[in-house]
């Protein structure tokens, strides 16, 4: 019996480790991945061999993470309950997708995580898991051990000497979950939505009140609906999503304090950074909004919600989200062009747009004299039209209610 233990090095991940080696009798392998979430990977390796791990994979997915997965979901636009940048529900089929790959490169018959038992996460490695190999088995130990407090857990550690560092003994504030594209805070001191976030919770993001008293300008440049380059200048994925982190962090762009509704049932609280991907999601509808013909941008329109429910849910592998993709990718052919983005006190607003794709004619819109292929009197007759039923209805409601 084999495992492959999605593994932070953390004090959490390390009890699951030892609990896995003493309840199952098995074998770890470890996986610890680089997403962008700004911490040192080779402490996890360290730990790893301290606990006497032969398989220890440690990985940089940042170009992964940003080409395959985050600028896909930004094509569509996407978006959960009308605010949510889905940074961490994005981020978890790539970790688990790679767990299930090493399963099979070191012969591993199950994966573990370390999601609890009452959030997303959970959901969203497992399906999956189902999704990508309906053989292997998942351990879920936050549902299963009883280590359901933090004492147990700090015994627990003690006992098999797990060494806890000094600012683990106590109960950290809140939970934190970070990536290139975000991060993200919940429990503890933001379970009361009635009380605003003190301002400890955020990480990325200068405060809006202190950011810069003068706005910056930023060009991104775009091909086939992903963003390839910033001022200019053509980066790799994962590099153009950092510079915009850094870029829309300055000017406090990209907080959000959300009550969403759980997949498991319960509503719950959350404090979001995503600097870059709130510049990047304000220059992508700009840019689409020059290139996209109305009907192709109102369907996308239509269809965003659900796929990004999709994600949020847990299902990037699946059929339906696949199938709309492919429709959102199919709209994207000729997205692409120069976006201006002000950034400006934790606001960013895209101010200048130009493609060599533009459907944008000055010369039908313009109010001065000009436009051939649009006359004055097919107004009159479309409208007729138009408004012919609304006549009938105002009519009736008349004569029925007897004014
Ligand atoms: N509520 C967010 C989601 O479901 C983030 C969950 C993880 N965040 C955390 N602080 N542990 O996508
Ligand atoms: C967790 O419960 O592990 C984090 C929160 C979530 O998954 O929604």
């Amino acid at each position: 019996k084999k495992v492959v233990l999605a593994y932070s090095g953390g004090l959490d991940t390390s009890i699951i480790l030892k609990w896995l080696k003493e309840t199952y009798q098995c074998e770890v392998v470890t996986f610890t991945a680089d997403l962008g979430q700004g911490e040192e990977l080779e402490p996890a390796r360290k730990k790893a061999e301290m606990f006497g791990i032969k398989d220890i994979y440690i990985e940089d997915l940042r170009e992964e993470f940003v080409s395959d997965f985050v600028f896909p979901m930004f094509r569509a636009n996407a978006m959960y309950e009308g605010l949510y940048l889905l940074g961490t529900s994005i981020a978890r089929p790539l970790i688990a997708k790679r767990l299930v790959e090493i399963a099979h490169e070191t012969g591993a018959d199950a994966i573990s995580h370390g999601a609890t038992g009452k959030g997303n996460d959970q959901v969203r490695f497992e399906l999956t898991a189902n999704a990508l190999d309906p053989s292997i088995k998942v351990i879920a130990p936050w549902r299963e051990w009883d280590l359901r407090s933090r004492t147990k857990l700090l015994e627990y550690a003690e006992r098999h000497q797990i060494p806890i560092a000094k600012d683990k003994r106590g109960e950290a504030p809140f939970s934190v979950d970070a990536n290139l594209l975000h991060t993200s805070s919940e429990g503890r001191v933001l379970e009361d939505p009635a009380m605003e976030a003190p301002d400890y919770v955020f990480q990325r993001t200068t405060d809006p009140e202190k950011a810069p008293d003068s706005p910056e300008y930023v060009k991104i440049g775009f091909e086939k609906g992903d963003a390839v380059s910033v001022n200019g200048v053509r980066l790799s994925p994962a590099a153009l999503l950092e510079k915009l982190n850094e870029l829309g962090g300055k000017h406090g762009v990209g907080r959000l304090d959300l009550v969403e509704n759980r997949f498991v049932g319960m509503k719950s609280r959350g404090v979001y950074e995503t600097p870059g991907g709130t510049v990047l999601w304000h220059a992508h509808r700009g840019i689409e909004s020059i290139t996209l013909d109305r009907g192709a941008a109102h369907l996308k329109d239509e269809i965003m919600p659900k796929y990004a429910e999709l994600i949020y849910n847990g299902f990037w592998y699946s059929p339906e989200r696949e199938m709309l993709q492919a429709l959102i990718d199919k709209s994207q052919e000729f997205v692409a062009g120069e976006v201006t983005v002000k950034l400006y006190k934790g606001s960013a607003n895209v101010v200048a747009r130009t493609s060599p794709y533009s459907l944008y004619s000055e010369d039908l819109v313009t109010f001065e004299e000009g436009a051939v292929a649009y006359d004055h009197k097919d107004a009159e007759g479309f409208i007729r039209l138009n408004g012919l039923r609304l006549k009938t209805w105002a009519a009736r409601n008349k004569k029925a209610r007897g004014v």
